[in-house]
């Protein structure tokens, strides 16, 4: 029996910010920007986008393709979540048209917890192979004005389907895990900004890496020589570059996985993106599928990080076929129609992004599902 990723789809903000208009602003080289940290732009929400109206909009199409026999689980991990207590699954379950008998959660870790999802639904499927469980990675990636991660914010999500005889991936048993509890990066629940000791972060991401790596090994792992690509988690694209010549150090010495050239497929979609949290690591992986050659019957290693900390390596083999599966043109022209904004209005809207009590929304999103604002301490969602 296989199991693994079935279907996978994106979906981002409708506003974008390019980085070289912070550059200017912070009257800095754009370089470090474009090179130093491997970002061009970033993708913002708009006013009546959340992390629910992203996941709508990414998981519909999936709903859509196979219907919603056998899905009986939906897991909807976050950083960025809306509501202390109610899942986001929730409100997604009624957008989505999900009949009642399916089981919905929401789960956290920084931005790992996509991972732990994907796990939880690989278990589910073993359990009872006629069942699917959707898994959905959304996230709104907010740091303060003039902070050291302000060039790294972004916003994404990414949906897929767990099912048996998967028609992308096949998801191999083997899993190589590693926790730490520190503190690189955290939000408190009374900020929608989060604090960072960005140094450190990176350190801690590297060092996780390597835990993950040596018990992923530990466990019977394939060798670092079989993997065609890796994907890693992207908080900066450049961030995945410092993971493969880490891991090429310490997995593969003598061989060529040092070779940085074999990771530009996987940052296509993040580099325009930006951070997107617990979606970033498959907006990596997407990127492949889309961007990259057919690798039909290849091996690919995935590497998600969670601050705070919690590392995760596994790897799967591509389905021969698998680019039949994939919606390309539609996630490129999502980025393409993406409406810029200038400096002054970026900065008014971060500033902006805090609103309490009751609100309407402008009507702004280029979706089909909108967060149409907040009512007696209730968030209202419609579809168009
Ligand atoms: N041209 C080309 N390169 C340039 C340049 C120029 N003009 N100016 C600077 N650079 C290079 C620097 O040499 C540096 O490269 P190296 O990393 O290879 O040394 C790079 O640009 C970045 O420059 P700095 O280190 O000076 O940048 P910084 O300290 O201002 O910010 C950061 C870097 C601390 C990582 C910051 O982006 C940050 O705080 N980010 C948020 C935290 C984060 O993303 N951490 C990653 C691990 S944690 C994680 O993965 C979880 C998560 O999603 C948050």
């Amino acid at each position: 029996m296989t199991i693994g990723i079935h279907d996978i789809s994106a979906a981002t903000g409708s506003l974008v910010f390019a980085l070289a208009d912070l550059a200017e602003h912070e009257g800095i080289d754009v370089g470090k920007y474009h090179r130093g940290i491997g970002q061009t732009e970033m993708s913002l929400t708009a006013e009546d986008e959340d992390i629910v109206t992203m996941a709508a909009r990414a998981a519909a199409p999936i709903i859509e393709r196979h219907g919603t026999e056998g899905l009986r689980t939906v897991i909807f991990a976050t950083e960025s979540g809306i509501d202390q207590s109610k899942a986001a699954s929730v409100f997604l379950h009624r957008l989505l048209g999900l009949p009642r008998a399916v089981r919905v959660v929401e789960v956290k870790e920084a931005c790992y917890s996509a991972t732990a999802a994907i796990q939880f639904a690989l278990g589910i499927v073993a359990r009872r192979a006629d069942e699917r469980v959707l898994v959905i990675a959304s996230d709104v990636a907010r740091y303060e004005l003039n902070s050291s991660g302000e060039a790294t914010q972004g916003a994404g999500a990414v949906a897929m389907l767990i099912s048996e005889n998967p028609a992308v991936l096949e998801i191999e048993p083997v899993s190589g895990v590693w926790t730490d509890d520190v503190w690189d990066f955290w939000r408190p629940n009374d900020r929608s900004t989060a604090l960072v000791d960005g140094r450190y972060s990176v350190q801690v991401y590297l060092e996780s890496l390597e835990g993950a790596w040596n018990d992923y090994r530990a466990h019977g792992g394939a060798e670092f020589s079989s993997f065609a690509r890796v994907c890693y988690h992207q908080p900066f694209t450049r961030m995945a570059v410092k993971g493969q010549q880490r891991l090429a150090r310490i997995a593969d010495p003598d061989g060529e996985s040092t070779d940085i050239d074999r990771l530009a497929d996987t940052v296509e979609y993040n580099s325009r993106i930006g951070n997107s949290y617990t979606a970033s690591i498959y907006l990596a992986f997407l990127s492949l599928l889309d961007n990259g050659p057919d690798l039909s019957a290849e091996r690919i290693g995935f590497f998600s990080y969670g601050s705070g900390a919690v590392g995760e390596f596994f790897g799967g083999v591509l389905v021969p076929g698998y680019k039949s599966q994939l919606r390309t043109e539609e996630l490129q022209n999502m980025l393409a129609a993406r409406r810029p904004i200038g400096y002054d209005e970026y900065r008014h809207r971060h500033i902006a992004y805090d609103r309490v009590g009751d609100f309407e929304t402008a009507d702004e999103t280029h979706g089909d599902v909108r967060f149409a604002g907040v009512e007696q301490h209730k968030r209202l969602y419609e579809a168009r």
